[in-house]
């Protein structure tokens, strides 16, 4: 079940240095939302603080309110773990368990949710990596270790891992970043299918792609180094790309700045 995510004032510091400002942001549920912006603007902070995650490096805090559909997940008797379980999150670079099998690797959180019973896990191992159009790849290989796939399987071994624990949110950091062109557009495809069943937040540096896959783009910004990322445009990804209303924007995605 597809979640809207509304964020209201998030403010992201590291220790005293404000890394975002007040960022104001609401995504609707079934959709892709792009966030795009120069190096350092804050778009991996922004999104660590949509799961919760920002606030575990030492320091680090958030303030403002995120809501998923009317849960604030900021609330204090909120179980944090619970909301990592419901956002779920997939990194730059594939980082599937080295240790792990391939089956392992996708059913790691649900075990980690109490599941124990075998058909359960064979099942929800399947469907993850049938949605994730992986299975056919390794269906013969499921007992062997998930580091022997290929980066641009790797990376749909982590997006399996991530769905099998059926979140209502995904969210990607430049999920493509570190694959080559025919992984990436695998990845890409995929997108394109899971926004029917889940809310996708997605970073990335490749405008080609946001124009792509997104419904909705969010440009982030900074006046100058040192100063906090701030949210700048968020409109359509068509108007975006096409009638920016913001100059700024404008320059950024034409190449003239960032
Ligand atoms: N662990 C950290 N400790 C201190 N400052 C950090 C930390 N991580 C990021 N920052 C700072 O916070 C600001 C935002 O960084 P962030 O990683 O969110 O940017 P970004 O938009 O994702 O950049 P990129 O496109 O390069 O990934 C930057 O000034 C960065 O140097
Ligand atoms: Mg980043």
């Amino acid at each position: 079940m597809a979640k809207r995510v509304e964020a209201t004032g998030v403010t992201a510091y590291y220790g005293s240095f404000k890394a975002i400002d007040s960022i104001n942001l609401r995504v609707e549920p079934k959709t892709v939302t792009a966030l795009i912006g120069p190096s350092g603007c804050g778009k991996s902070t922004f999104l660590r603080a949509v799961n919760r995650l920002h606030e575990v490096l030492p320091g680090a805090r958030v303030e403002g309110s995120l809501t998923v559909d009317d849960e604030n997940i900021y609330d204090k008797d909120v179980d944090v773990t619970a909301v990592r379980r419901m956002i779920g999150m997939v990194f730059q670079r594939p980082n599937p368990f080295p240790t792990m099998s391939i089956f392992d690797n996708v059913v790691a959180g649900l075990k980690l949710n109490g599941v124990r019973r075998k058909s359960v896990l064979q099942d929800a191992a399947e469907k993850a990596l049938r949605s994730a159009n992986l299975w056919d790849e390794v269906k013969d290989r499921l007992g062997k270790p998930g580091a022997g796939l290929s980066g641009g399987q790797q990376q749909r071994l982590c997006i399996a891992r991530t769905i099998a624990v059926e979140p209502q949110v995904v969210l990607m950091d430049e999920p493509c970043s570190a694959l080559d062109p025919i992984s990436t557009l695998a990845i890409e495809e995929l997108m394109f299918q899971l926004k029917d069943l889940y809310t996708i937040i997605i970073v990335t540096h490749n405008m080609q792609q946001a124009a792509r896959v997104s419904d909705r783009t969010a440009f982030f910004s900074i006046e100058k180094t040192g100063d906090p990322g701030r949210l700048i445009e968020y409109d359509n990804t068509q108007k975006i790309f096409n009638n920016p209303s913001e100059q700024k924007t404008e320059d950024y995605i034409t190449g003239r700045f960032g």
